[in-house]
């Protein structure tokens, strides 16, 4: 089979993508997310309709920011998104002529890593997504692992904290809240509001405020060597490696990739979560450690993976 279209639906944008088997992107587009489910069904099969243009494509695959029923049809929640028990795939399918392909975003994005990315030849890779939410996908054994209602690997609402900060998803102290790009951002509109000498460098890059600093600046502020932008990173990495921690003596997989907007910062998050999972890991010194290493296919992991998923069908 040829050519598919990848879609990968965030909290802020969809990116779509024209997508070949060797998984190659031919024509991409990146629009911003709307707020209500209507406008975002209409906005994915625009996003689709303009790269599909003149290339035979024969499906599509939906990578989605919420928890997929088993058949691959519905967008049961989504803790960061306006979706409630979405007939996603059906909304889709009636907007456009092409068989449609559900799957949660970060499954997408672990396929797509293990495909062709930086779990390439590994049949049991491991991956965190880490953009509004914390998102996890798990390839074992060569297959991706679903659980039995298509909502396992749900890594961003593991509890770190008994009673912590209220999350989306209606529970309270998920790892999301924690450990994701707005937790990063938390962080530094934090301190930047009670120390804002320290946080000079990061202000610069915004309108000068607080409230002005978004999730770029951070990475930007970070790579000029900005303390309180680093300290983000490395609270996020410290509980992303915990996490890690935890997940291999479990999983025991061979390899870790942090994919997601917040990994464009590459090492100066897989620096620390690194170090926190040699740390925690149980046994740790007389046992293998599994890689730490960020998404080679960057922010496009998700899109990559899902037109896959979309071609294999
Ligand atoms: C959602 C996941 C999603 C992740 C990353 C989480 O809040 O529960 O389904 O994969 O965010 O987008
Ligand atoms: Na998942
Ligand atoms: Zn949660």
């Amino acid at each position: 089979m040829g050519l598919t279209i990848g879609v990968d639906i965030g909290g802020t944008k969809i990116l779509a993508g024209v997508v070949d088997e060797t998984g190659a992107i031919l024509d991409r587009v990146k629009i911003p997310t709307p707020r209500d489910s209507a406008q975002t069904a209409a906005a994915i099969a625009q996003a689709a309709q303009s790269v599909r243009k003149d290339y035979p494509v024969e499906a599509i695959g939906l990578g989605a920011a919420g928890f997929i029923s088993a058949d691959r049809a519905t967008v049961l929640v989504a803790p960061n998104m306006s979706w409630h028990d979405e007939p996603l795939k059906a909304r889709i399918e009636a907007l456009i002529d092409l068989p449609v392909v559900v799957e949660n975003d970060a499954n997408a994005a672990a396929w797509g890593e293990a495909r062709f990315g930086a779990g390439a030849g590994r049949p049991n890779v491991v991956l965190y997504t880490v953009g509004t939410g914390v998102g996890g996908g798990i390839v074992l054994n060569g297959d991706l692992f679903r659980g039995h209602f298509g909502i396992g690997a749900e890594f961003g609402h593991y509890r770190v904290v008994p009673d912590g900060r209220p999350c989306g998803c209606g529970q309270k102290g998920c790892l999301e809240q924690y450990a994701s790009g707005s937790a990063l951002t938390r962080y530094v509109k934090e301190n930047a509001k009670s120390d804002p000498e320290r946080a000079q460098i990061v202000l610069a890059l915004g309108d000068g405020t607080p409230e002005g600093i978004v999730g770029a600046h951070i990475t930007e502020a970070a790579r000029k060597g900005d303390p309180v932008a680093l300290e983000a990173f490395a609270q996020i990495g410290h509980w992303l490696g915990q996490s890690m921690a935890d997940l291999a003596s479990i999983l025991d997989p061979e390899v870790f990739v942090v994919a997601g907007g917040v990994s464009d910062a590459g090492e100066i998050l897989t620096a620390p979560t690194r170090e926190r999972y040699h740390v925690a890991l149980a046994g740790t010194g007389d046992r293998p450690f599994a890689q730490v290493v960020t998404a080679t296919l960057g922010p496009d992991a998700g899109l990559i993976g899902a037109a896959d998923l979309a071609r294999l069908r």
